[in-house]
């Protein structure tokens, strides 16, 4: 990317802007129509990530639409378990299922090798996406968190409140730490190979980090979320690509998020724990509107809209984003109405 100074990395460098970039978390997705059309061709939805046509289609879907300050690759966090032979399945209704999850210490102890190029359809992704998008739009590449990672992988589907996981965790410590470090390391090469394909700006998404206490947090999460950060701030290829750590509801204080050292806080909705005068000049900062808003009147969207940003007004590396991913019963017209108050503030 030539353009030197795009409105997102200026955010990420923690400079005060008169109006914040702009992306949305699941900006391309099952409310959109144009996605929907493309949806329909594909049986599973991990087949739609493994072509890398469709999955440039499917990012600049939102970007066209809507003229966004970033664009995300389109995949999914489930990847890295599918490469490691767990057989991820998405089913309709019901989200992910895992064929062959982890059920127990030696499952841990004969996972395969990770091996990076298992993964290739995704980095082609990158590159495809990265030549179709304007110079100056930034694109981030992603992983899951190593903790959400291993909860999904020993789940072996969605659940509310991840029991199995945790009594699993519970049981099985040294082995959880062994699988969660198998992760970590997994989880630096394939967003090093994104970067290597294109991808500007990197997010991590720790969807599950609420579903642990404050010392399980530090031990299982936060821990390998450092490690993962530090390996990409030490490696050659990663160490100028800005980092942004979503964790979802974390019971932490805001020193805890700003100590992994990540670039910018991406705030779940309603984290009134955060405090945003600690942030200052240390982490920029993303968010966090309830994207349950969007189902409520335009006067009620602007409202809130207008809270928020006001809220963060003069926050130096701000950049406007939902507390959670835009969901499949969203008015299309509503994101646009959104993004257009948010840039006329
Ligand atoms: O614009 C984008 O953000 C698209 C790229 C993207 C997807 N998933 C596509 C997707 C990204 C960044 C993700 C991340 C992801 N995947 C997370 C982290 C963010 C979060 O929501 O907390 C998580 C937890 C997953 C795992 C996942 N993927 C689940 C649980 C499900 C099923 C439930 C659901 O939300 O639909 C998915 C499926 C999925 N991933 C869809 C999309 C567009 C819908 C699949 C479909 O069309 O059938």
């Amino acid at each position: 990317m030539n353009n030197p100074d795009p409105l997102f990395l200026r955010a990420l460098n923690k400079n005060k802007l008169s109006t914040p970039p702009i992306w949305y978390m699941r900006q391309a997705g099952r409310y959109m129509p144009e996605y929907r059309k493309v949806r329909k061709k594909f049986k599973n939805f991990l087949d739609m990530c493994k072509n890398p046509d469709v999955c440039c289609e499917l990012a600049m879907q939102p970007i066209n639409a809507f003229e966004l300050d970033a664009a995300i690759l389109f995949s999914d966090i489930l990847t890295i378990p599918d490469a490691f032979g767990l057989g991820v399945k998405f089913i309709e209704k019901e989200g992910p299922v895992f064929t062959n999850p982890i059920e127990s210490t030696s499952d841990i102890n004969n996972l395969i090798p990770f091996d990076p190029e298992n993964l290739n359809y995704v980095y082609k992704a990158v590159s495809n996406i990265r030549n179709a998008l304007p110079e100056d739009i930034p694109l981030i590449g992603f992983s899951g968190s190593p903790w959400t990672l291993a909860a999904y992988s020993i789940e072996g589907k969605s659940s509310k409140d991840f029991r199995k996981t945790l009594d699993f965790v519970k049981a099985n410590q040294d082995e959880t730490h062994f699988l969660l470090s198998r992760i970590t390391d997994a989880c630096f090469l394939y967003l090093r190979k994104q970067v290597q394909s294109g991808a500007n700006v990197i997010q991590i998404f720790d969807s599950w980090a609420n579903i642990l206490n404050t010392k399980e947090l530090e031990e299982y999460s936060i821990n390998y979320t450092k490690s993962l950060i530090s390996a990409l701030k030490n490696d050659q290829v990663t160490s100028e690509i800005p980092i942004i750590l979503f964790s979802r509801d974390p019971k932490c204080n805001t020193d805890t998020l700003i100590n992994t050292s990540a670039d910018c806080i991406s705030l779940y909705w309603g984290m009134d724990n955060f405090d945003i005068n600690l942030a200052k000049d240390k982490v920029a900062i993303q968010g966090n509107l309830n994207p349950r808003i969007l189902l409520e009147s335009k006067d009620v969207i602007k409202k809130e809209t207008h809270k928020l940003l006001d809220n963060f007004k003069g926050f130096p590396g701000y950049i406007f984003n939902l507390g959670h991913g835009i969901t499949p019963d969203i008015d299309p017209n509503n994101i646009k109405y959104l993004t257009d108050i948010v840039r006329e503030f």
